[in-house]
């Protein structure tokens, strides 16, 4: 079974791994080379993944069987439509689909129309005077959000991004402006507190199957702090919910992902792929952040390692609809934390060597996913991106945290990491962090 793969990412690493155990032949195509993916390939080509015209061409020359789309972009440029055109079968929703993530707008007006629970309380504006007097009058904080894509890296929130009401119409003026995500168009919407996680699952429009939670960390510090990323690591414990929450929370937030699968298909707009929800846990219950079109980057690559079920079987089951509601895991904690370079968030270091030692990382029994690096001549470089990922995989979350650091240990360069993640410090304040907001 030939399958196209596209991406260059940790996720897409994860993907193409996880291809390969279902035997798949596999073939990518990716902006820079990704070791290994370019190694998992039987062929690849190097392209940027929004050239729809070339990517369809590539994937219609080799004759693959099935596609999987990794990344956000290429799906607002419509591969998904344009591979099925040429019948192609895709794991990943059209475009029109896919509009649940490209516009935040149109996820909350979704929620809105057809009254699923989770949402918080939001406008959009594209007149300034409008949104200073919304964001005057509001006697609640606030988050400024652009509506289009921006990699995790536009929405900024009151308390941590800015403080005043004056500084959050400063931010909306410069989304407008600068057309931030795409439009001159900002969502504002009210904080909502509590931990953040992340419901990954696969649905073929009709049929919802969850996978085990995971909390991402998305702060570039120690300690959550410093500048939002893409991610820098994520965690994932055996009974695939998470210490802070209840399971009716859980059972909350698959139920608000039932409901949009319902919502969008009642519209005429049937959703196929890996739905992503972002998730706030608060003392009334999940609310929603955010809806992806794909599987998340760290998240993929906590689920997918302890995937039990066959996972070509479960792509072609997305893609016939008739996907089983149980998809199985294995009772594993994981712990993934990604090396990123120096000045990640900011203004990050590209073009510095990496040294990895993949046979010591395998030796230890920690799993290395590549991710934005760049193979020339045999030697690793980074990018602007995050460089590559070590995951642990273990009984007990301490244990795949140490796998995950005694990996870490033979990636050498100029680059950071979050040693804190995973650790039983900060997962312990997370805890306790909610049972406060509880009421205790
Ligand atoms: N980890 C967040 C995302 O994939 O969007």
């Amino acid at each position: 079974m030939k399958v196209l793969a596209v991406g260059g990412g940790g996720r897409e690493h994860a993907i193409v791994e996880t291809l390969k155990r279902s035997d798949a032949r596999v073939f990518s195509i990716m902006k820079n080379r990704n070791p290994g993916i370019a190694r998992a390939s039987e062929d690849f080509l190097l392209c940027d993944e929004t050239n729809v015209e070339k990517v369809v061409a590539w994937a219609a020359r080799v004759g693959v069987d099935l596609a999987v789309i990794g990344p956000e972009a290429p799906l607002g440029y419509g591969l998904v439509d344009q591979l099925e055109a040429v019948s192609i079968p895709v794991v990943g929703p059209s475009r029109e689909a896919a509009r649940i993530e490209l516009s935040k707008e149109f996820a909350r007006d979704l929620m809105r129309r057809h009254a699923i629970p989770g949402l918080v309380e939001y406008q959009a504006f594209d007149d300034i005077a409008d949104a200073r007097r919304y964001i005057k009058e509001v006697n609640y904080p606030i988050v400024v959000k652009p509506i289009g894509l921006t990699g995790g890296k536009g929405v900024k929130v009151m308390g941590d991004h800015f403080h005043t009401k004056e500084e959050a119409l400063a931010y909306v003026q410069e989304v407008l402006e600068r057309r931030i995500g795409g439009q001159s168009r900002v969502l504002i919407e009210r904080r909502e507190d509590g931990e953040e996680f992340s419901l990954q699952a696969f649905t073929d429009g009709e049929h919802l199957a969850p996978m085990p939670l995971v909390q991402d960390y998305k702060r570039a510090e120690e300690g959550d702090r410093g500048p939002n990323t893409g991610g820098m690591g994520s965690i994932s414990v055996v009974d695939g919910l998470l210490p802070f929450l209840r399971r009716e929370d859980y059972e909350t937030a698959v139920t608000i992902m039932r409901k949009a699968i319902e919502a969008m298909r009642s519209e005429g707009v049937p959703y196929k792929g890996i739905l992503y929800g972002g998730f706030t846990s608060t003392p009334s219950g999940p609310k929603i952040l955010e809806f992806n079109a794909r599987f998340g980057d760290p998240e993929a690559m906590n689920v997918l390692p302890i995937l039990e079920h066959d996972f070509l079987e479960v792509l072609w089951s997305i893609v016939d609809g008739k996907l089983k509601e149980e998809v199985s895991f294995r009772r594993k904690a994981t712990v993934c934390k990604y090396v990123v370079p120096e000045g990640y968030g900011t203004k990050p270091l590209a073009d510095q060597e990496l040294h990895v030692d993949e046979a010591a990382i395998q030796q230890r029994g920690a799993i290395l996913y590549y991710a934005s690096v760049d193979e020339r001549d045999g030697r690793i470089f980074t990018t602007t991106s995050r460089a590559l990922a070590v995951v642990g995989v273990a009984d007990d979350l301490g244990s795949a945290e140490s796998l995950a650091e005694e990996g870490l240990a033979h990636v050498r360069g100029r680059v950071f990491m979050r040693h804190d993640i995973g650790k039983s410090s900060l997962v312990k304040q997370k805890v306790e962090r909610m049972r406060a907001l509880r009421g205790g």
